[in-house]
């Protein structure tokens, strides 16, 4: 998993990593106007791996992997807001967001982190396009 990635993640640096994804296609298939959720039913987690080439600067996943700036995401999909990794030092803004990180609300956060969570200290400014959002969760639930 790790060389794809990071093959990948310097593709993608490159603007070139052209993997022959089928977006448009599945972009199509969510339909008109999809909500987060038709568009995570065709969501690609191979495609979303590349999407987190753009946090991997500042975030592991490996389950064993240590925190970097921002805290290791290994598990984060259905974990409690801001208490998996008990040894980095969250916001309190984040901490007191609470709550689990459910699909929706990721997909809330990776629209724009500070208007989700104003305070936060993620200095990401989102990802614009639904289905990147959607493509980049379903890679966050294989990481379990
Ligand atoms: C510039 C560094 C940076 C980038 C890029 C970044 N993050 Fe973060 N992220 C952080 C920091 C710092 C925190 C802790 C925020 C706080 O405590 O307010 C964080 C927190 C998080 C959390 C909360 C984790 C928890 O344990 O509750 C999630 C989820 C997350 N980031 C996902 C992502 C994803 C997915 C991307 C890529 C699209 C990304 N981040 C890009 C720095 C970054």
């Amino acid at each position: 998993m790790r060389p794809a990635l990071s093959t990948c993640a310097v593709a993608l640096l490159l603007a070139a990593c052209s993997s022959g994804d089928d977006k448009a296609a599945r972009r199509r298939a969510a339909g008109p106007a999809p909500s987060p959720a038709a568009l995570l039913r065709v969501a690609s987690a191979s495609a979303g791996e590349k999407v987190f080439g753009q946090c991997y600067a500042c975030h592991s996943i490996d389950r064993y992997a240590a925190d970097r700036s921002g805290p290791n995401l290994f598990g984060v999909i259905g974990a409690e807001v801001a208490q998996r990794r008990p040894r980095f030092p969250y916001t309190s803004a984040l901490q007191s967001f609470g709550g689990r990180w459910t699909p929706a609300r990721m997909d809330a956060w990776l629209t724009n982190p500070k208007r989700l969570v104003p305070g936060t200290a993620m200095g990401f400014a989102g990802l614009a396009d639904p289905l990147d959002r959607a493509d980049l969760i379903a890679y966050l639930q294989t990481q379990r």
